[in-house]
């Protein structure tokens, strides 16, 4: 096992983010950044063989154990409460999750949300959350899902409010406002909203449409956030919006 002079040089590396050389050749040494001192859900999946939860005594002890268990561990997840330690190395940032997921997520800066051609930032609410990338240009909503397919992502989803606050944050970067594609449309079935990153239906409690929408008016299938509403709108799938890629990060 370890000495306690490697749980404080794994401590000290948290806290200070000074440079650590390794100390031997099978210890790997990182430094791991708190993602954001509020709880964030994450699931981690894909992770492999010898990862997984565990329980951990303190936040050191699962630093330790991403880095000298699993080669390929890049984050950890770690529920102080519980004392649950969840190592990963593939992080899916989700909406549906129970609390048994629930923590802060540490992770080896350079690995996460910003190695991509574009530049997907976290954007968060209080509470939650996500990786994603507002894009500048405009495209039809079939191109924009493809476009972001091919970055390695899909289009964003609003499954919990946090989501739409992070977009009406987001607005306040766009002083003409910001009326892009989110992933939500009734093309497979009219009046039948699904995600389009899993084809499961909508099915929220609170307000989430602008008043008096979807109204399908002249056939629109496809759907849009309305910073000026705050809230979301059916609209033509064929006019061009700007549009909201949100990325599954991995760390390959
Ligand atoms: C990403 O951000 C960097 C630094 O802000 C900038 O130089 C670069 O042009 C951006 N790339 C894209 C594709 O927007
Ligand atoms: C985004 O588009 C606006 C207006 O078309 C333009 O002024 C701005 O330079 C663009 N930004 C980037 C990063 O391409
Ligand atoms: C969508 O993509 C197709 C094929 O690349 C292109 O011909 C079309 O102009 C695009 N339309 C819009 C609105 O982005
Ligand atoms: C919608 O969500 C509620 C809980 O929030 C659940 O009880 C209900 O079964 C869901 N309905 C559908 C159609 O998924
Ligand atoms: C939108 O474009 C698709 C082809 O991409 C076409 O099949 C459909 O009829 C168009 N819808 C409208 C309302 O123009």
């Amino acid at each position: 096992m370890f000495s306690s002079s490697i749980g404080c040089f794994v401590f000290c590396s948290l806290i200070s983010g000074s440079h650590l050389y390794p100390l031997s050749a099978r210890v790997r040494t990182n430094t791991f950044k708190e993602f954001k001192s509020v709880s964030v859900k994450v699931q981690l999946s894909d992770v492999g063989a010898e990862a997984g939860a565990s329980t951990a005594s303190s936040v050191v002890s699962c630093a330790i154990e991403c880095i000298s268990r699993e080669s390929t561990c890049y984050s950890f997840l770690y529920d102080s409460t519980t004392k649950t330690c969840t190592l990963g190395s593939f992080l899916v940032l989700s909406e549906n999750l129970g609390d048994s997921m629930r923590g802060t997520f540490y992770y080896v800066p350079g690995t996460f949300c910003d190695n991509t051609q574009v530049n997907f930032t976290v954007r968060s609410s209080v509470t939650f959350s996500s990786c994603l990338w507002i894009s500048n240009d405009s495209l039809s909503y079939q191109n924009a899902t493809e476009k972001c397919r091919a970055l390695g992502a899909s289009m964003y989803t609003i499954r919990v409010k946090e989501k739409l606050d992070i977009l009406t944050d987001a607005a306040q970067e766009y002083p003409a406002g910001l009326y892009p594609w989110i992933g939500l449309d009734d093309i497979q079935q009219e009046n039948v909203f699904r995600w389009s990153d899993d084809n499961s239906i909508l099915n929220v409690s609170w307000t989430i449409w602008q008043q008096d929408q979807p109204n399908n008016d002249g056939n629109q299938d496809c759907v849009y956030y309305s910073s000026s509403h705050q809230l979301i709108n059916d609209w033509d799938c064929n006019d061009s919006f700007n549009y909201v890629c949100e990325m599954i990060p991995s760390f390959t």
